[in-house]
């Protein structure tokens, strides 16, 4: 169900807010086009001594879109956004959030952080608030704090962006929340939109492709790159904020860094038990655990299970054990029968085996 502020968009988008690059230009023109035009806070900056930028950006987009109004009855523009860095490094959100309240701002949107106090601040002027989420638990907690709606930043969006696919992310939310959903994550046409709504959002909550646009901020190499690249100039890096982005392949080069160097290495989290020194030693290459060595036919779980009995391949095991009894040999290795004596581990069907916590295996 979407409030009455986001019905009756010409087309089913929203302009999505972009670092350095979105200003009052592209606002405007995205407003007037029919979509949601927004714009981070943060990028209104002026220097010590001149006036707020913000108020500035607020007064003129507001009076700009108030002139189209009364020009274009028919066709009126859409509404705009602001969206506010909520993270606790961002000295400036509470001045910021005066502003935006000073001037009524209607759409807020959230990132990096869902706090009660920013949705009051919101609620209090009229607005509403769509809080930005990368999983169904932050989803969760954003709409317990208070927000209005959700944006899914699903795989390959721009910018932070979460690594689920759009189909998961929107139908785990929408098992339980029926209000605005938007979805971003590589939406740059018609069907895309549509594709977005068929799977269960609202709507499409789009970046990259404006970044090209006349009026975005961004330098004419960076508009030409964006055109010229594919998905495959795509690098998912941590590297540069120490959250997990989408960045061009070219733009990581012309900044000095190797793109390949750079790509977030998933790594799996594997099961860490403390080795007895004995079992440190690696066996020849090609050896096999006898249990393992009994048929080729095994289960890889059953395999994996004789495994880690022999010690050296416990930290190996996948992280998520499925049977109770799996579980127990996280956290324990197989051992010489000398070693309960010292160490008060476990004894179960016949081996010995050594707990880094004492408790019962199974
Ligand atoms: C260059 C760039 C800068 C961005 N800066 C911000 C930002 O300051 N705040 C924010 O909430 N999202 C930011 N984003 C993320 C977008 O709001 C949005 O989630 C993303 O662009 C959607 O995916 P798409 O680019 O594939 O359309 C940025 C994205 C890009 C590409």
């Amino acid at each position: 169900m979407l409030p009455p502020i986001l019905k009756n968009l010409r087309i089913p988008v929203i302009g999505s807010p972009m670092f350095i690059l979105s200003g009052p230009e592209l606002v405007i023109a995205q407003c007037k086009a029919g979509i949601v035009g927004s714009f981070p806070a943060l990028n209104a900056r002026e220097k010590d001594g001149e006036p707020v930028l913000l108020d500035l950006w607020l007064t003129r987009i507001s009076e700009e879109l108030d002139r189209h109004n009364q020009a274009n009855p028919d066709h009126p523009a859409a509404p705009f956004a602001v969206n506010q860095i909520v993270h606790r490094s961002n000295a400036r959100l509470e001045r910021d959030l005066e502003i935006c309240h000073r001037h009524k701002v209607p759409i807020w949107i959230t990132s990096l952080g869902a706090r009660p106090e920013v949705n009051e601040v919101a609620h209090d002027c009229g607005g509403i608030v769509l809080h930005d989420i990368i999983n169904n638990t932050f989803a969760k907690k954003a709409i317990e704090k208070g927000a209005d709606g959700l944006i899914a930043v699903a795989a390959g969006a721009g910018g932070h962006a979460g690594p689920q696919s759009p189909f998961a992310l929107v139908q785990e939310i929408r098992a339980w929340f029926d209000g605005p959903l938007l979805l971003s994550g590589s939406i740059a046409t018609g069907r895309a939109v549509l594709a977005a709504q068929a799977m269960g959002a609202d709507l499409a909550y789009i970046g990259s492709p404006f970044i090209a646009a006349t009026e975005s901020r961004a330098q004419p190499e960076y508009k030409q790159m964006v055109v010229d690249c594919g998905a495959e100039d795509i690098v998912t890096s941590s590297t540069f904020t120490g959250i997990s982005g989408n960045y061009l392949a070219p733009s990581i080069r012309n900044a000095g860094w190797i793109p390949r160097r750079c790509r977030l290495r998933i790594r799996r989290r594997w099961i860490s038990a403390p080795r007895p020194a004995a079992s440190r030693k690696r066996p020849r290459r090609g050896a096999r655990s006898g249990a393992a060595a009994k048929g080729s036919a095994r289960s890889m779980r059953s395999s994996l299970r004789a495994r880690s009995s022999t010690g050296w391949q416990a930290n190996m095991l996948p992280p998520r054990p499925l049977s109770p009894r799996f579980k127990a040999r996280r956290c324990c290795l197989r051992v010489s029968p000398a070693w309960p004596a010292r160490h008060g581990n476990v004894v179960a069907r016949g081996a010995v085996y050594a707990c880094p916590a004492p408790r019962k295996p199974w």
